[in-house]
C-alpha cells in the first residue's frame, strides 16, 4: 500500500513538471525543437521548424550618410566600411546617401545646391549619387565609389577622380555624367536631400551611420571604431569566417 502511494506519488511528480516545461501559449509551440517537444507537439511542428532551421537571417541594414570632400568621411569609407564590406557584403544591405551637411533650394524648377566643402563637394556628391542609380547594384557602384573617395589627390576634382577610376575600373562614365549633367541627376540628389532630412534623430554631423534604421552615439561610435564586429555582433544568422578572429601563427621550435 504504502509502496503504491510512492509510486503514484512519484508519477504525478514527474507528471507536473512535464506539464510545468510547456508554459508558452500555443502560439508559441512551434518556435523552438526544444519547445516543441515540452509541448509534446514535434511531430506537427516538424516542417515549420525544418523551414526556419533553413531561412537565411536578413542582412544587416547599414546607411552611410555622407559628402564626398569631408575628411572624416573619406576616412571611415577607407578604413572601415570598405575593408568590412569587402569581407561582409553577403550579409550587408549597404546604402549610402551622398549629401551630408548640404542645403537645397529651388531656383526656377531647378534644386541649387550649396555644399559644406564647395562647389566641388557638390560635384562629387551628384556624381556619386549618379553612379548609385546608373550602376544599380551596391555590389558594382561601391568599388567605383570607393575609388574616387581614395583619390585624395583630386579632392579638388572629383569630376577627375571619377574618370581616373572610371579608366581603372572598365566603368562606363558617360551614362553616369549624362545623369549629373541632367535633370535626371538634379532630382536624385534631391531624394538624397530628402532622405537624410528625414533622419530622425536628424543628424548633427557627417559621416553618420543607421544600423537597421537606427542611430544611436553607440552605433556611431562602434561603427567608427570597429565596423566588423558591429555587423558581426547584430547578424543574427551563422556567423562568416570573417567574423572569427584568426588566430594568430606563431613558429614552433623544433
Ligand atoms: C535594405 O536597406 C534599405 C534602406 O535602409 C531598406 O529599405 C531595405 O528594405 C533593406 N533591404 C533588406 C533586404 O533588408
Ligand atoms: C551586382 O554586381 C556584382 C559585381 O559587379 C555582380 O557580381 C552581381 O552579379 C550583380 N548583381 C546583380 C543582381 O546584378
Amino acid at each position: 500500500m504504502f509502496v503504491i502511494l510512492l509510486l503514484v506519488t512519484a508519477l504525478a511528480a514527474v507528471q507536473c513538471v512535464e506539464a510545468a516545461e510547456c508554459d508558452v501559449p500555443p502560439s508559441m509551440w512551434c518556435s523552438s525543437p526544444a519547445v516543441a517537444k515540452s509541448c509534446q507537439v514535434e511531430e506537427s511542428c516538424e516542417r515549420y521548424l525544418e523551414k526556419a532551421a533553413h531561412a537565411p537571417a536578413p542582412p544587416v541594414s547599414l546607411t552611410l550618410y555622407y559628402e564626398s570632400l569631408c575628411g572624416g568621411c573619406q576616412q571611415f569609407i577607407l578604413e572601415e566600411l570598405w575593408p568590412t564590406w569587402s569581407k561582409l557584403s553577403p550579409i550587408m544591405n549597404l546604402t549610402l546617401v551622398p549629401y551630408g551637411n548640404a542645403a537645397e533650394k529651388k531656383r526656377f524648377g531647378k534644386w541649387v545646391y550649396e555644399c559644406q566643402h564647395g562647389k566641388q563637394e557638390c560635384v562629387g556628391n551628384l556624381i556619386e549619387t549618379c553612379t548609385l542609380n546608373v550602376l544599380k547594384n551596391i555590389s558594382a557602384a561601391f568599388p567605383f565609389i570607393h575609388c574616387i573617395e581614395s583619390k585624395v589627390e583630386y579632392s579638388d576634382n572629383p569630376k577627375k577622380a571619377a574618370e581616373k577610376c572610371a579608366s581603372m575600373m572598365q566603368v562606363d562614365l558617360s551614362a553616369i555624367e549624362k545623369c549629373a549633367d541632367g535633370s535626371q541627376g538634379n532630382a536624385l540628389e534631391h531624394e538624397m536631400a530628402l532622405k537624410t532630412g528625414s533622419l530622425n534623430p536628424p543628424h548633427t554631423y557627417v559621416p553618420w551611420v543607421t544600423l537597421n534604421g537606427v542611430h544611436t552615439e553607440k552605433i556611431q561610435h562602434e561603427a567608427m571604431n570597429d565596423l566588423l564586429k558591429l555587423i558581426c555582433d547584430t547578424y543574427q544568422g551563422d556567423k562568416p569566417d570573417a567574423c572569427t578572429p584568426s588566430k594568430a601563427t606563431v613558429c614552433a621550435r623544433d
